[in-house]
């Protein structure tokens, strides 16, 4: 991969950012597979699907817009209430490997961005974990 560029340019700046996010949620939506995850998000994709193209752009080392639009981002707080086991962290990276095989860009940029995706995917799920196995605590809370 060339280092003169990052990542948000070598995907193409924003609008990149935006097919990359249209695909993702395209294939989602369309993969039979991914229902499970599918149907954790409301009916309407469009303003999420545009809510993460823009944090796409700060995350990559572009123009942090999500963060001038809507504040700083949490993504393990955003996905705190979901219950996300191993099943859903595969199937979300599944969508992403697919939505990237459709993007023209490098090839070592599709191996690069599956690679970032996986970390916090990773934190997400652990997080999850990690409230699940604190719930009986939870409970002896309420006695
Ligand atoms: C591990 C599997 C994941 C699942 C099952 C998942 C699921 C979801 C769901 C259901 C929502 C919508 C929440 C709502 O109703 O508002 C959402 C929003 C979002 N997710 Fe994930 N997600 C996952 C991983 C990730 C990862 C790895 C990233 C970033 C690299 C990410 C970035 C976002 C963003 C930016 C939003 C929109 C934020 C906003 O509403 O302000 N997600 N996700």
């Amino acid at each position: 991969m060339r280092y003169d560029k990052n990542a948000f340019e070598m995907l193409g700046g924003i609008e990149g950012a935006r097919n990359l996010a249209n695909s993702f949620y395209e294939t989602m939506s369309n993969l039979p597979e991914a229902k499970k995850i599918r149907d954790m998000h409301p009916p309407d994709l469009v303003p999420i699907c545009e809510k993460f193209a823009l944090f796409l752009c700060g995350w990559l080392g572009g123009p942090a817009l999500y963060k001038e639009k809507y504040g700083p981002m949490d993504l393990t707080g955003l996905h705190a209430l979901l219950n996300i086991g191993e099943a859903e962290r595969d199937m979300w990276l599944s969508c992403m490997e697919k939505a990237l095989e459709t993007q023209m860009i490098e090839e070592d940029l599709k191996k690069y961005l599956l690679e970032r995706f996986r970390i916090p995917a990773e934190k997400i799920y652990n997080w999850c974990q990690q409230k699940q196995s604190l719930q009986p605590f939870k409970s002896i809370n309420h006695l």
